[in-house]
């Protein structure tokens, strides 16, 4: 349809058509038959409401969808749009992003997701709530799962890998748009806990939270939802600052704003509005354009056009950024566009996207310790694999919820076919958690309450007999995959008790151990790794993932991950990152000692691992640093150059951080910050010089009028292959 065809059809539009394309209704509204009044009834609409309404929350599945817009159109001119969580895998599932965030490798990513957009398209969706690229400092906070991790540029990097991927150069049946999340700051909630108020200057805002929704966006996501947080005391979706004055104004974003699930509604329990007619007014004022399973849009919005406190303008002006949307996907034309019928069956399994999936798998595991070469097991090695994931198929993380479980392979489903019988036995071990019900109500029937499923006694008797058996025993232990994701916050980050429990005793029995951890967020981990001669990083690995496993561990391919998160030594220590600033009276290099300066008295400062921390079967050493200038002249450029020499006898991919340290600056700056890395191919005892440009961006700061300044003074490069300090080489160069 041309423009002008949209602009009449608009204009055709009655007011209550125009309004249902501002609310989107999830699936449990459209009957095979008719609308279901049951959900209607206990949101408190209409029936016009379902009959006009603009877009459809999480349905999804080629004959559905059809079945669906069929019976839409039977009332309605204008097709639905079709949005859904699609975060990290539709059947196919990949690691968790805060998982293949470890790859530091955007380029695999945004093949990845252009993989996962063209296994979902086809099953009807256009819109993706995907991706969420909130900067996560807190452990607690359940969702850090769904995070990249804590760096601003490299959620950056990896925000617009993704939204490319899903995007591309649009193809209907292969790609998806991109809704980018949560708009803004939801990854800092205070104390770790779900849903809480989010306080924060507005310079570190901009400078460090706001940067990676710009890349999104920058990288073309035609959505933005915002999230459910306050910002300075002022719900996101209703923040005028963020939504006018930030997101359009400033960045020129023009697509479409939606609220998080119920979040309109929810801005009078926040005691930001007195009551949902205020909400209304206050969240389209700042710019909502779609109010997502609320009643507040479809019961108000038309009464306060009549009151003169909304214009029609400014409701066509959203209402026509909807149709927009519908236009640029060949709706109008095509309701049906893209799907494909046969996509539903479980055995529409797309072979090529599983062997992508298992490659990122494979670049996502971390190896955290190795003492002893346990790594990698060797032919001929007696292996006794047990734990609670050793025969699990709950590898995928809680946002996998369309997933093809029956293709998921599990860790023992792998080993077995992997290894003879002489040389693999398994046990389940023990239980994952001592009591499912600490995970909670989720709205839906769950068996959480069901009695445990093991007798405790005889599974540590077969994990005793198994480990005197073994010469190496594997332990696949972690959270339970519903600890976290959406209200998984914690406050203690360790392994169930029942899990270490049993570990302490079998590790009487064990000659050798290696642990491999599945989990949705930074750990606790400083007494399971004592205990340990191995610990694996598995996070929850996806679809993929037991295969890649059992690649690593064995040494068919090397290690390459490096954490994108720290792991505290200590849930004290929370929030931690390795950007953090100096302070006056730091605990090292002040002239200060003992007790007056910034240190715990029962803890260290570090974190158990560092950010960009990660080992591999190979040593890769760093020579030769140097700058081509000592100085760098306002508009000019210099660059930094090393010598990498793998001394192993692995290939390795070898991911080289390049931080920089601004010494003294007007706003204080971080000891140090990411702000390039690269990841070099090594083979086998091979030197490769590797070289870095350091730009004036890379120098710039958010001052206090929130603006990006450079200022003369002296700058500290560090270079290596972590963000810990011993890892690092540093030279200084002065900026003029
Ligand atoms: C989550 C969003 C999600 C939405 C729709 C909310 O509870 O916060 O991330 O996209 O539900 O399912």
């Amino acid at each position: 349809m041309r423009y002008e065809e949209l602009q009449k059809l608009l204009e055709s539009l009655t007011i209550k058509e125009k309004i249902g394309q501002l609310i989107q209704l999830s699936g449990d509204f459209f009957g095979e038959h008719e609308m279901k009044t049951g959900p209607q009834a206990k949101l408190g609409i209409e029936s016009w409401v379902s009959e006009n309404v603009g877009s459809v929350l999480n349905v999804i599945g080629a004959k559905q969808v059809r079945l669906i817009q069929k019976k839409h159109l039977e009332k309605s001119k204008i097709p639905l749009l079709f949005m859904a969580d699609i975060l990290y895998g539709y059947k196919t599932i990949y690691p968790i992003p805060l998982a293949f965030a470890s790859s530091w490798d955007p380029d695999l990513i945004e093949e990845a997701y252009k993989n996962i957009a063209k296994e979902t398209s086809p099953a009807g969706v256009h819109v993706t709530f995907s991706p969420m690229v909130d900067v996560v400092r807190d452990a607690r906070w359940g969702r850090s799962m769904e995070s990249t991790g804590e760096d601003p540029l490299l959620n950056s990097r990896f925000a617009k890998a993704m939204v490319r991927g899903f995007q591309g150069d649009f193809i209907p049946g292969e790609s998806l748009i991109s809704c980018v999340k949560h708009f803004a700051a939801y990854g800092a909630p205070e104390s770790g806990r779900e849903y809480n108020t989010v306080d924060m200057s507005r310079g570190r805002l901009v400078q460090d939270y706001l940067p990676p929704y710009k890349a999104a966006i920058e990288a073309g996501a035609k959505m933005v939802m915002t999230s459910f947080n306050t910002i300075e005391g002022v719900p996101a979706t209703a923040n005028k600052w963020l939504l006018q004055d930030v997101l359009r104004e400033k960045w020129g974003f023009e697509g479409l704003v939606i609220s998080d699930y119920a979040a309109v509604q929810e801005l009078v329990t926040h005691g930001y509005s007195e009551n949902q007619k205020e909400a209304t007014i206050a969240a389209f004022a700042a710019g909502l354009d779609i109010d997502m399973k609320s009643p507040c849009y479809a019961n108000n919005l038309e009464s306060l056009l009549v009151d003169g406190r909304i214009s029609e303008d400014k409701l066509n002006s959203s209402v026509m950024k909807v149709l927009k949307m519908k236009n640029d996907l060949g709706l109008f034309e095509d309701p049906y566009i893209g799907i494909v019928d046969d996509t539903d069956s479980d055995s529409a399994d797309f072979e090529e996207i599983k062997v992508n999936a298992q490659k990122v798998a494979e670049k996502s595991i971390v190896l955290l310790k190795n003492d002893k070469g346990v790594l990698p097991i060797k032919k001929g090695t007696k292996v006794a694999l047990m734990g609670p994931y050793a025969d699990n198929k709950d590898l995928i993380g809680a946002w996998a919820i369309h997933s093809n479980s029956s293709s998921i392979k599990t860790l023992k489903t792998v080993f077995e076919s992997e290894l003879d019988q002489q040389h693999f036995k398994w046990a389940e071990g023990c239980e994952l958690l001592s009591d499912y019900k600490v995970l909670g109500e989720f709205g839906w029937e769950t068996n959480f309450n069901s009695i445990l499923k093991r007798s405790a006694e005889a599974e540590l008797k077969k994990s005793i007999e198994l480990a005197q058996w073994a010469d190496v025993v594997v332990f696949a232990i972690g959270e339970h995959m519903l600890q976290s994701g959406e209200g998984g916050s914690r406050t203690d980050l360790t392994v169930p008790d029942i899990q270490k429990e049993w570990l302490d005793t079998v590790l009487e029995h064990t000659k050798k151990s290696v642990v491999l951890l599945f989990n949705g967020r930074p750990l606790v981990l400083n007494d399971i790794v004592k205990k340990v001669d191995s610990v694996l990083e598995c996070w929850f690995p996806g679809t993929e993932g037991a295969q890649a496993i059992y690649n690593l561990v064995t040494g068919k391919v090397n290690f390459s991950g490096r954490l994108t998160m720290s792991f505290p030594s200590s849930v004290g220590q929370i929030p931690i990152y390795y950007s953090n600033f100096s302070t006056g009276r730091p605990s090292k290099g002040s002239s200060r000692s003992g007790r007056f300066v910034s240190r715990y008295l029962d803890a260290s400062n570090e974190p158990l691992y560092q950010f960009g921390y990660g080992l591999s079967y190979s040593v890769v050493k760093y020579h030769h640093l140097s700058l081509s200038s000592n100085t760098m002249k306002a508009g000019d450029s210099i660059q930094v150059h090393l010598e990498l020499e793998n001394i192993g006898d692995r290939e390795v991919d070898e991911i080289v951080q390049l931080y920089i340290h601004d010494i003294s600056a007007s706003v204080v700056r971080p000891v140090k910050e990411l702000k390039d890395f690269k990841k070099i191919l090594l083979s086998p005892k091979e030197r490769k010089n590797v070289s870095f440009s350091i730009t004036e961006q890379m120098l710039n700061f958010v001052d206090s009028s929130l603006e990006y300044i450079i200022e003369p003074g002296e700058f500290e490069v560090l270079v290596g292959p972590s963000s810990r300090t011993e890892d690092l080489k540093t030279l200084k160069f002065r900026y003029m």
